[in-house]
């Protein structure tokens, strides 16, 4: 062989495997089959296709299913894609039928059916997975209602609250990621099939029945639309990044609580490594990781916004980039979902720990403010002022505010010389976390209330 016909004999390989998509869409066989099988009923039942051969290339596919899930299938990268292997294999068991099942449609359409099938399924699976992370949340707060925490803004102490509200603010997260899924399943619960390449067919099909057939809601509007229409996989996209990103909050707490300064939860081991090289340590890899996953998800997302930034209508190659991304991000999800889950169902809480944290950084001053402005009828910003001067008192002796004795307050400020005893209930740290009735508050009755809306929800 002469060096030029090596040179054009690698080129033409390497352009095979350069437009070839079957490494990847094979993931996609079952709904490419789902969809062939629909395509051809309804085929037959508007007597485009014979029912014979409709018989004929559902049987052909479905020997090819099962041939793929025992591994006995050859992917082979000139068949190009998922569509042309299944199609071609087809042929050559059931011959010139085969031949029939393209009719009144394009592989545009075909791509855009087998990948909302998948997104859509997977939609599915997600939200069950949330389900079951929200459902441990809530199990969890149940038993934590009255184990004080220190709510914190800015990673700083700021008010007593407990720690099954901080879950539970976890559990509205993963809830409303929940309900994005649900919507995103909606909207484009829509059948791409029979828009054929671009502009539908002369053929007489039923794109309603394919719908009907597919477990869609209707067939997509316009044709033009459909074939490079991707908006359903960035929705998935972003759904997930949202989810991961509520998951790395989560870990990020994990990660913090389970360091010695905090050291208010401890990871069962199985979830927890150990160093290499100081045998002393227990890491916190797994949360490290749920943390980490979220760079290639959001990168999933903003790869193929910027995939169809630039697409004329209608179908361009570029859209073949859409799916390794999804697969990865969908993949990426489950297992975080998963592993989270675990990780909070073994979790060993330290409440003393908690409690103890409480009383370090006044967190119920607040509390002498509201006091002020509820029985003195002091404007806010003045309540606040003489506070900062009960604080200081405090940590001249050292002490929390919550354990100041009567005289140690009113010694702190002219205005509070007189002040009722009754003040040092309210700055005691779980009566000044009970006191936050108002909705949405944290006191353990308003917390309860959030663990029955969602034990309704779930
Ligand atoms: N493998 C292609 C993809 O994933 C299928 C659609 C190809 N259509 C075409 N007109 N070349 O997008």
């Amino acid at each position: 062989m002469s060096n030029q016909q090596i040179l054009k004999n690698t080129n033409a390989q390497l352009l095979d495997q350069f437009n070839a998509s079957i490494m990847f869409d094979k993931e996609l066989y079952k709904q490419d089959i789902q969809g062939s099988i629909a395509h051809s009923k309804m085929l037959a039942l508007q007597e485009i296709i014979t029912i014979e051969d409709q018989v004929k290339i559902e049987a052909g596919l479905l020997r090819i299913k099962s041939e793929i899930e025992a591994g006995d299938f050859e992917w082979k990268i000139e068949h190009e894609d998922v569509h042309m292997a299944i199609e071609s294999k087809l042929t050559e068991y059931i011959g010139d039928a085969a031949g029939r099942l393209h009719t009144a449609r394009s592989r545009n359409d075909q791509v855009a059916t087998d990948f909302t099938l998948y997104v859509q399924d997977k939609s599915l699976t997600l939200k069950d997975k949330l389900k079951v992370l929200v459902n441990t949340l809530v199990n969890i707060a149940e038993k934590h209602t009255e184990t004080l925490i220190p709510g914190m803004t800015h990673l700083q102490h700021a008010q007593p609250i407990n720690f099954g509200y901080h879950l539970l603010a976890y559990a509205n997260m993963f809830k409303r990621d929940f309900e994005r899924f649900e919507s995103s399943y909606i909207r484009n619960n829509n059948c791409p099939l029979g828009s054929a390449a671009l502009a539908g067919t002369p053929h007489n099909i039923d794109r309603f029945k394919t719908a009907e057939f597919l477990g869609f809601d209707s067939p997509t509007q316009s044709a033009l639309d459909t074939s490079s229409n991707r908006d359903f996989a960035l929705e998935i996209l972003f759904n997930i990044s949202t989810t991961v990103m509520h998951i790395s909050r989560l870990s990020e707490e994990l990660i913090l609580w389970s360091s010695y300064e905090f050291g208010f939860v401890k990871m069962s081991d199985e979830y927890a490594t150990t160093s290499s090289i100081m045998p002393q340590k227990k890491n916190p890899d797994v949360p490290e990781l749920l943390r980490g996953k979220t760079g290639r998800v959001y990168g999933n997302l903003i790869s193929l916004l910027t995939v169809m930034k630039g697409l004329p209508l209608a179908y361009n190659k570029d859209t073949q980039e859409d799916k390794e991304g999804v697969f990865d991000s969908v993949q990426t999800c489950e297992i975080s979902l998963d592993i989270v889950t675990a990780v909070m169902d073994t979790l060993i809480i330290n409440v003393d720990k908690m409690e103890k944290a409480c009383k370090v950084g006044h967190l119920s001053a607040t509390d002498l403010a509201d006091y002020l402005v509820q029985k003195a009828n002091l404007p806010f910003r003045k309540a606040y002022y003489i506070t900062k001067d009960v604080v200081a008192t405090a940590n001249k002796l050292n002490k929390d505010m919550s354990e100041l004795t009567i005289e140690e307050i009113r010694s702190s400020n002219e205005e509070i010389k007189n002040i009722d005893n009754e003040i040092l209930s309210y700055l005691d740290l779980r009566n000044s976390m009970n006191a936050r009735t108002s909705f949405g508050g944290t006191s353990t009755q308003r917390t309860k209330e959030q663990i029955s809306y969602f034990k309704d929800w779930l």
